[in-house]
C-alpha cells in the first residue's frame, strides 16, 4: 500500500513540475525519471539487503533502458523529479532530500577515491539546472537553485542561488533581507562585482601615477642647467 502511494506522488510530482505533462497514463508509460526513480527503489532495497550484485544489475539495466544512472547506494528522498533526464548521473554516498527537481545533464560527483562520503547532499527543495555538476561531499541547503551548466564544489546555505564554475552564490539567505528592496532581475554578481573593485584600483594607480609623473617632470625642469651667456663672462653657479 505504501509502494503505491509513493508511486503516486511521484506521478503528482511530475504533474506539480513539468507543465508538459498530459495525462497520468502518459507519464506513466513516457517519463523515463520516473521509471528510473522506481528502479533505483528496487535497486536500494537491495543493496541495502546485502544484495548488492543483483542491485547493481538492477541499476544498470535501468541506466540502459533510461540513460539516467543512479548507484543504488544513493539516498534519495520522496518526490524527486528527474526532468528529461538522459545523462544524470547520481553517485554511491549522494543524499537527496524530498521534492528535488533535477534536469538532463545533472552530475552528482565523487572527487575522492577512498571509501568514504564523497558525494554530495542535496537538501529539500532544490533544483539542480541542466547540465550542472555538483562535485564533492558539499551539502546545498533547502529550497537552493543551481543554474544551468554550474559547476558547484563548495556548499551552500539555504535558499542560494549558485551560478558559473566555479559555481558562486549570486542570491542566499544572508542577502535576502537585502533583496526585499533589490530588482530581482538584476541580482548581484560576485564575479562583476571583484572586477569592478579591479578596474576601480587601476583608475586609482593611474591617477597617482599622473601625479608622480607631473611632479617628475617639474623637478627635471628645475634640474635644468642655465643657458651659457653670449659675451663669453663665465655663468654664476645658482646660489643654493
Ligand atoms: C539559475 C537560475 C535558476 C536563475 O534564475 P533567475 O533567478 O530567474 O535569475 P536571473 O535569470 O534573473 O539571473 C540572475 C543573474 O544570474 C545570471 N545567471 C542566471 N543563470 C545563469 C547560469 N546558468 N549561468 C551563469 N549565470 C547565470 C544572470 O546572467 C544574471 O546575472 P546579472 O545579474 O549579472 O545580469 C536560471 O537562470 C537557470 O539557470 N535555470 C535553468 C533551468 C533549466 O535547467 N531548465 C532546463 C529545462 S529543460
Amino acid at each position: 500500500m505504501i509502494l503505491i502511494d509513493r508511486m503516486r506522488e511521484d506521478i503528482q510530482a511530475v504533474f506539480d513540475r513539468d507543465p508538459a505533462a498530459r495525462t497520468t497514463l502518459e507519464v506513466v508509460l513516457t517519463y523515463s525519471g520516473l521509471h528510473a526513480i522506481w528502479f533505483h527503489r528496487i535497486a536500494h532495497f537491495l543493496w541495502q539487503h546485502d544484495v548488492k550484485l543483483l542491485g547493481r544489475i538492477v541499476s544498470a539495466f535501468s541506466r540502459f533502458l533510461t540513460g539516467i544512472e543512479i548507484h543504488p547506494g544513493a539516498r534519495i528522498g520522496r518526490r524527486l523529479f528527474i526532468d528529461h533526464g538522459t545523462g544524470v548521473v547520481i553517485g554511491e554516498t549522494s543524499e537527496i532530500g524530498d521534492d528535488v527537481l533535477i534536469y538532463q545533464g545533472v552530475t552528482l560527483g565523487g572527487t575522492s577515491l577512498r571509501k568514504e562520503k564523497r558525494h554530495p547532499t542535496i537538501e529539500d527543495q532544490v533544483m539542480v539546472s541542466a547540465g550542472a555538476a555538483v562535485i564533492g561531499p558539499v551539502r546545498i541547503g533547502r529550497g537552493s537553485r543551481i543554474g544551468a551548466g554550474a559547476v558547484v564544489v563548495s556548499s551552500a546555505p539555504p535558499y542560494s542561488t549558485i551560478v558559473g564554475i566555479p559555481g558562486k552564490v549570486i542570491e542566499g539567505e544572508s542577502t535576502r533581507q537585502d533583496i526585499v528592496t533589490l530588482d530581482h532581475a538584476h541580482l548581484p554578481d560576485p564575479v562583476a562585482r571583484a572586477i569592478n573593485g579591479l578596474v576601480e584600483k587601476l583608475n586609482q594607480l593611474g591617477v597617482r601615477l599622473e601625479e608622480i609623473e607631473e611632479r617628475q617632470d617639474c623637478l627635471d625642469d628645475k634640474l635644468v642647467p642655465p643657458e651659457p651667456p653670449s659675451n663669453g663672462a663665465v655663468a654664476k653657479e645658482p646660489a643654493e
